[in-house]
């Protein structure tokens, strides 16, 4: 039996502001997939949510991309919309961009991550999910987990990873993708992933095609055509026997790499790995921070889960990103803490322009 396993998110209301998330939400998102996992659509579920995004977790055998699942999820949303609009919470289904579902909630506004699975005698997987940044934020980590040796010891000294994994890269202003051999191809691929604006790791394979890694690539400002929050990205990865290691996948966390996002989607901050507890982005509606559920499958059901990121080790690395955020925060205005002009998801560079208009001369 292939299992499905479905992570769908959107931001639906914030509270306070973009800060969190008011728990009737998270209720009501509950009483939706209780009522899928009666009727048997699903195996198992669990909500959580990071920041002010929830997500759904889920668990099938309906395959990817499977109409009844994300009309489940637009619906569960639909619903939570309901409870923000009445407690009035900070932009009430600000990330449904459409009236009707169209038969997938891709293009409409949630996020999407789904990884198809032969479920092993023993399926541990990590579910990480961030807020306040974009999709390429998990290009990084991605290519610490399954190419850099430095990270994962598995690619040198394990026999069954020492082969290497094929990445599928989005150009996500393209519409093209393209599928990479690691560790042969690290270079070419470098050339593209490092531009994680345009360039998003969706997912990752083994050599014999086995699913090791799925994430959301959604860019909702490009879907919405203007700004209507961040994409808040969320990331599958399983672990161990021929993929990484647990301790591997979240190595990569250990170091804040400075992603795009922060106060309104238009600066670079450090990601910050915390516990479920600490996942409420206040200063300067920031820092970008991320979260990781690990889960053991059994038959379906979603053994968990572990707050992974809930462990003093971790410490170093928050006090980190506290410090290059407060570098980048004395920047003000002024890149590279404020993204590049043609990056930013705020601007009011048309009206100043319009406003100045005939007072630049020529040099
Ligand atoms: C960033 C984010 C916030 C908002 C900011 C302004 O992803 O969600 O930083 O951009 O709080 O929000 P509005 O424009 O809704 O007042
Ligand atoms: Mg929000
Ligand atoms: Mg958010």
């Amino acid at each position: 039996m292939k299992l499905t396993l479905s992570v769908i998110k959107a931001d639906i209301g914030g509270y306070v502001g973009h800060s969190s998330m008011h728990p009737e939400l998270l209720e009501t998102a509950r009483e939706h997939m209780g009522r899928a996992k009666a009727s048997g659509l699903l195996i198992d579920y669990h909500v959580t949510r990071v920041g002010d995004d929830v997500q759904l977790i889920m668990t099938h055998t309906l395959g990817e991309e499977d109409e009844k699942i994300h009309k489940l999820s637009w619906d569960t949303f639909l619903a939570c919309t309901e409870v923000a609009k009445k407690l009035k919470l900070y932009g009430a289904g600000q990330d449904l961009l459409t009236d009707t579902f169209s038969g997938n909630v891709k293009g409409m506004g949630p996020g999407v991550a789904e990884i198809l699975i032969d479920e092993r005698k023993s399926e541990p997987v990590l579910i990480f999910m961030a807020d306040k940044t974009a999709a390429g934020a998990w290009n990084m980590p991605l290519y610490k987990m399954f190419c850099d040796p430095f990270n994962t010891a598995g690619l040198v000294i394990a026999e069954n990873m020492h082969d290497g994994f094929k990445f599928e890269v989005h150009d996500v202003i393209g519409h093209k993708k393209v599928f990479f051999n690691t560790p042969e191809e690290i270079y070419d691929m470098l050339v593209f992933i490092g531009a994680p604006a345009r360039y998003c790791v969706k997912g990752v394979y083994t050599k014999d095609g086995d699913m090791a890694a799925s994430s959301s690539t959604q860019r909702l400002s490009l879907m919405a055509g203007r700004y209507v929050g961040k994409d808040d990205p969320v990331l599958i990865v399983r672990s161990q026997g021929t993929f990484p290691a647990v301790g591997e996948v979240l190595e990569p966390f250990a170091f804040p790499a400075i992603v795009e996002g922060w106060m309104r989607g238009s600066h670079h901050g450090p990601l910050m790995p915390v516990s479920f507890a600490q996942c409420n982005p206040s200063r300067f509606d920031g820092p970008p921070r991320v979260i990781c559920a690990g889960f053991q499958l059994a038959d379906g059901k979603l053994v968990g889960p572990v707050d992974m990121f809930d462990d003093p080790s971790f410490d170093p690395a928050r006090q980190q990103a506290n410090v290059v955020g407060e570098v980048l925060r004395r920047h003000g205005p002024f890149e590279p803490h404020r993204l590049p002009l043609d990056e930013m998801e705020y601007t009011t560079m048309p009206q100043v322009m319009r406003k100045l208009e005939g007072r630049f001369q020529d040099l």
